[in-house]
């Protein structure tokens, strides 16, 4: 596995590969990895011939400057951890590869970021827009893989590569849960023990919201019961909880159209997110059919 840190070293690798008519996937990422980043990297390998996985802690999507200087970095860690997954590079750029000095573009996607994390965090997605673009076109993948744990921005980034006619497809895996259906995070490791305990509750809640709904009453009190059943549990404070339509995420009602409960809520001074798929109640198809099905809606 080769560590690449700048554009030319990773250039050099991505050519040949090109040149042999190899496909390219890629799976940006922030670091501190855990399963659920490698869920999308193992996804990557069975739908391309050659998989990079990218480390880069985005400045530009912080609107919180301790949240930034406290994100995990495990780097050592995380190579480690790559190695064992048969990744052929790791880019783990130098700021100045990404932000040059005079670097003053911004991509910016209106409508699916505005709502929900957009709201609560201002600026956050033109950050995730603009260094996803950049590493797309800097990796020249011919596939790129995100969590659904953070499906706001899959959409936002699906809308993104559309709109810029960037010759990539965009490739949405399922969320990677612990065994109590805690969401995997990076964050997490910033929860207390008992904190971990009482971070469970927001899958629960949410799938409990989602079944009353999925079986045809309106969202509201379904909503409220969740929001209540969270606070009640020892978060602190809800950003927001709100049924939307998987494709442009507008608010909904009721289940008129496919949707999902999305929902950020704080918990010892960390923000966790997660979001139920009202279909996600049905049983659990395995990944391959999943990524055919992704594959062939791509
Ligand atoms: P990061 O939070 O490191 O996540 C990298 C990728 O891993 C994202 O696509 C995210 O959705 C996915 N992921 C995280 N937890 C997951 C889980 N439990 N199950 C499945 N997938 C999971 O998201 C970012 O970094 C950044 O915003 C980035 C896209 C790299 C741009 O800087």
């Amino acid at each position: 596995m080769m560590i690449a840190r700048s554009r030319q070293e990773l250039s050099r690798a991505t050519a040949n590969w090109r040149h042999a008519g190899e496909r390219i996937g890629v799976v940006p990422t922030m670091g501190a990895l855990h399963d659920g980043h490698l869920s999308l990297v193992d996804a990557a390998r069975q739908v391309a011939e050659r998989c990079i996985a990218t480390i880069f802690v985005n400045p530009k999507q912080f609107n919180n400057s301790d949240d930034l200087a406290r994100y995990p970095r495990t780097e050592a860690d995380d190579i480690a951890k790559l190695a064992t997954r048969n990744v052929d590079i790791v880019y783990i750029p130098d700021p100045a590869e990404i932000y040059p000095d005079g670097f003053a573009t911004t991509v910016s996607v209106t409508g699916v970021s505005e709502g929900l994390c957009g709201a609560s965090r201002p600026g956050h997605f033109d950050g995730v827009a603009t260094v996803v673009a950049k590493l797309l076109l800097q990796t020249r993948a011919d596939f790129a893989f995100f969590g659904e744990k953070d499906f706001q921005q899959l959409q936002v980034i699906r809308r993104l590569a559309r709109d810029l006619d960037l010759p990539v497809k965009i490739l949405g895996c399922p969320i990677v849960r612990g065994p109590d259906g805690l969401a995997l995070s990076s964050r997490n490791t910033r929860l207390s023990v008992g904190a971990l305990h009482k971070a469970a509750v927001l899958y629960r809640a949410l799938r409990e919201a989602a079944a009353r709904i999925a079986a045809g009453e309106s969202a509201d009190i379904p909503l409220r019961t969740a929001a209540a059943v969270i606070l009640a549990s020892g978060f602190s404070a809800i950003d927001y909880i709100e049924l939307c339509a998987e494709d442009d995420l507008m608010p909904l009602a009721a289940a008129t159209r496919p949707a999902r409960i999305l929902c950020a809520a704080w918990l010892d001074r960390v923000r966790l997110i997660d979001n139920v798929a009202l279909d996600d109640l049905l049983p659990a198809e395995p990944i391959t059919a999943h990524l055919k099905e992704r594959l062939a809606n791509a």
